[in-house]
């Protein structure tokens, strides 16, 4: 009886921490994927090779229990039960990303796979046909393999090739199309990819790979966005943005120093990608910290490449809304000056900061990488909406990663309420302007490096049944009826308050 009245108290506690204030009616809230993530069929119907078949073919070490998305969730085939479970779910929007090279197998324009057309076509029409809005990323990761023997990011050139992919995008799509992305989480593709080494190519161009490979996203990106805004809009009424990623960079201390680092480090990390699309130019200090080092190292010129005047212009302004993903928050230290530690070129000296955890955030054992902290996301939400001029915001990925994909998942539960908690205290108190948010990740899936290891779905995905059989976890639920019910506790305020 003890327990049972503790326990009580302890939900309405755990309950009275999250906002009351209700979700508006017509905020969006959805769930997303990534197609090399889910589809499976990697080499059916005409499919051709991305870099992630490739990588995960070619590298089988460096993938937990040499995984591969060669079947994943097998959505390639399954698309009607996903599109079931959606409805079921109730989503507002469903995000998900359209395989280059299912629908270009060169990655060239000159070849167009039918097959590959008609498969998202055929996805397109069934949400249509169940009121579901797509929210739909042109590219998630999954370079076309032809186009990564050239380079990849590190080549300018992919950014007219990615352009030809994307107009063909906005032809065969377009009808069924009103929300785009361009581009997924570059940062992680630059830094991941590109200068650690740690995710497909496997880069590890430490001294110039990410900033080569930001210079050819944010290009790509304002290519497509000039096309859709010049050929297409009119017509199709759409828009279009980039999604960009950060954690929120807390300062470790009250120092100006450890203030400084952190605002160095969001700069770093988000304002590399977004700075240019909605202020225009790299971030300053960005600029200035690279150019010195790369001085100090005795490069003739800045390891990051200098923008032209015109392509300033050009790339300024090429967004209709802005696209974030967001998963935890670190503490920023400042390490180094800018006169320090110089050697060879290194990414990873360049802001000169330091970064950790507090030990009493929630996270799993052996998961690094997510720790629950609303209040940072808050905070980053405001970072948002005060530097990029108050855009118009929605969260395409945040979500809850854990080793058991168990169905009763509490822990998601409380971190989703939690978070969509701190974007209605933004909205209501400071003023931010969120119009949406999506859990990463619809159903459990590839995660990359980390295999079927972490698992991130509302729904469970049985990898060993050919069925790929999927079950709602508890979090499904509860995202059900807070879908429904438009509100995190028993009694929200009254909407016309
Ligand atoms: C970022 C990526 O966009 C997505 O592909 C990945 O699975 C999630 N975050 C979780 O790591």
């Amino acid at each position: 009886m003890l327990l049972t009245v503790a326990l009580a108290n302890l939900l309405v506690i755990c309950s009275s921490e999250l906002s009351d204030y209700p979700i508006p009616k017509d905020f969006m809230l959805g769930v997303a994927t990534a197609a090399y993530q889910i589809e499976g069929a990697w080499n059916e119907d005409g499919k051709g090779e991305s870099v992630w078949d490739w990588y995960s073919h070619t590298f089988p070490e460096r993938i937990d229990n040499a995984a591969t998305g060669d079947v994943a969730c097998d959505s390639y085939h399954k698309w009607e039960e996903d599109v079931a479970l959606l409805k079921e779910l109730g989503v507002d929007h469903y995000r998900f990303s359209l395989s280059w090279s299912r629908i270009l197998p060169e990655g060239t324009i000159n070849y167009v796979n039918e097959a590959g057309i008609e498969y998202y076509r055929k996805l397109l029409q069934g949400l249509a046909d169940n009121n579901i809005t797509p929210l739909v990323t042109l590219f998630h990761w999954d370079t076309p393999r032809p186009l990564h023997e050239l380079g990849g990011w590190t080549n300018p050139l992919i950014a007219d090739y990615f352009a030809e992919y994307a107009r063909l995008c906005f032809e065969r799509f377009g009808d069924l199309v009103q929300n785009w992305i361009t581009i997924n989480e570059p940062q992680t593709t630059c830094v991941q990819g590109y200068t650690e080494g740690i995710k497909a190519p496997g880069y590890s161009d430490e001294a110039e790979g990410v900033y080569l490979c930001a210079y050819t996203h944010v290009l790509a990106h304002a290519k497509a966005y000039h096309i859709y805004d010049e050929e297409f809009r009119a017509m199709q009424k759409g828009r279009i943005t980039i999604v960009v990623d950060s954690m929120w960079c807390e300062p470790a201390s009250d120092s100006s120093e450890d203030k400084e680092a952190a605002e160095t480090e969001m700069e770093f990390i988000i304002g590399l990608y977004a700075n240019p699309i909605y202020n225009g130019n790299w971030p300053q200090v960005v600029i200035d910290r690279v150019g010195n080092r790369s001085l100090l190292e005795g490069y003739p010129r800045s390891r990051l490449p200098e923008f032209t005047k015109d392509e300033i212009d050009y790339i300024n302004g090429t967004f209709d809304f802005f696209a974030l993903n967001s998963y935890s928050t670190n503490y920023i230290y400042h390490q180094i000056d800018v006169t320090e530690s110089i050697g060879n070129g290194s990414y990873l000296l360049d802001s000169g900061i330091g970064a950790k955890v507090n030990s009493t955030w929630k996270s799993i054992e052996g998961i690094g990488w997510v720790n629950d902290v609303p209040w940072g996301f808050r905070k980053l939400l405001n970072w948002v909406h005060n530097h990029y001029n108050k855009p118009d915001i929605i969260i395409t990925e945040n979500g809850w990663a854990d080793l058991t994909g168990d169905l009763q998942d509490q822990d998601r539960i409380d971190y989703v309420a939690g978070h969509i908690s701190a974007i209605l205290d933004a909205i209501n108190e400071d003023g931010v302007r969120v119009f949406g948010y999506t859990v990463w990740s619809f159903m459990d899936n590839f995660e990359w490096t980390n295999g079927y290891n972490e698992k991130l779905g509302l729904y469970q995905v049985d990898f060993d049944s050919p069925d790929r059989t999927r079950t709602a976890k508890d979090s499904a639920k509860w995202y059900q009826k807070i879908i429904k019910d438009r509100c995190l506790v028993d009694k929200c305020q009254d909407a016309s308050l």
